[in-house]
């Protein structure tokens, strides 16, 4: 313990030296998570994430997360200096689609609008129309739909097809998933409802239909913290990373909070459902990076000049 006040001491003193502000994920580790929040960055989802990253003056960013975040943040504000803990942190999503074989999919179907998920590379978003994170898609793709829009969607399978359902929309799906969200157990989670009868169940719509189908509310991580905090209940099933309890907590004292059951932990492993991704953030490597100014993200600027545009058009749907 001693140790890790040491640290986090060192980290707001290199924040202040480098003028530098902490944006964070709610899947990261909850020491980051605080430090964000009690040194004037923000812990959030990635559609506020982005926001406050471009919106924010500080010539350094530090983001806690995983890659795309980091990126995100680069291409809306290029000048700005971002740098993450660990370079290495990606996303199954990200990995599951690829540029070149993307490029291939948009090409055999040039009559549909490209709709993103933020959890892709640089280069992917370059290739789309617009950018959209789970807590606008449903909106954006409504809105394309009533336009009379036909869209190609990538690369979360689960997340395409809640939204397909929910709008009715013409979507043709590339077959992505998050390997953390797909490990929910619908069969599981409806045996665990039977025993809290009370319990709202809130569920990531990257979560399989036969677990999205058992949700009171279905929300970008910021929605369902803010669900647990504005629902009249006092029991909550919550299918997403774990990493979100210690902000649920924190918003809802006094209220239980209940993983869904996973593959795993059903049985016996108490922490299944953990983005081991988002895990590789520490003090350590964020106290180091910020002492020797390293691991920054790099993206090619006639990249980042066209993906640009895609997240904007989100960011300017939302405003
Ligand atoms: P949110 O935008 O809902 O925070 O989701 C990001 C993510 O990676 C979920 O797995
Ligand atoms: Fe990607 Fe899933 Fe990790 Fe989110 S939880 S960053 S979608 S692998």
């Amino acid at each position: 313990p001693d140790e890790k006040i040491a640290l986090k001491a060192r980290i707001k003193r290199l924040l202040k030296e480098r003028e530098a502000v902490l944006v964070a994920h709610y899947y990261v580790d909850a020491d980051l998570q605080d430090l964000a929040e009690e040194t004037g960055g923000c812990v959030s989802d990635s559609l506020e994430m982005a926001r406050f990253g471009r919106d924010h003056p500080a010539k350094t960013l530090v983001v806690a997360g995983v890659r795309f975040m980091g990126e995100t943040a680069k291409i809306l504000s290029p000048e700005k200096r971002v740098l993450m803990p660990d370079l290495d942190a990606t996303c199954s999503l990200d990995l599951g689609c690829p540029a070149d074989e993307f490029a291939a999919f948009c090409d055999a179907h040039p009559d549909r609008t490209v709709v993103v998920y933020a959890n892709t590379s640089a280069a992917v978003k370059a290739r789309a129309d617009w950018m959209v994170t789970s807590s606008i898609g449903l909106d954006i793709v409504a809105h394309l739909h009533a336009q009379g829009k036909k869209i190609l969607w990538a690369p979360d399978k689960h997340l395409g097809s809640y939204i397909q359902k929910q709008t009715g929309a013409d979507m043709l799906l590339w077959q992505g998933s998050c390997l953390v969200h797909d490990e929910f157990k619908g069969i599981e989670l409806d045996l665990l409802k039977a025993e809290y009868p009370d319990a709202k169940v809130l569920v990531h719509p990257e979560s399989p239909a036969n677990v999205v189908a058992l949700a009171d509310v279905v929300g970008s991580t910021s929605q369902m913290i803010a669900a647990a905090q504005n629902m009249d209940a006092d029991t909550f099933i919550v299918a997403t990373d774990n990493g979100i309890l210690h902000k649920m907590r924190a918003a809802a004292p006094g209220k239980r909070f209940i993983e869904a059951p996973t593959a795993g932990n059903s049985a016996t492993c108490k922490s299944c459902a953990h983005c081991p991704w988002m895990a590789m953030n520490g003090l350590l490597n964020l106290a180091e990076v910020l002492e020797n100014m390293t691991n920054e993200i790099q993206v090619a600027p006639a990249v980042g000049l066209q993906a640009v545009k895609s997240i904007k058009r989100m960011l300017d749907f939302a405003a």
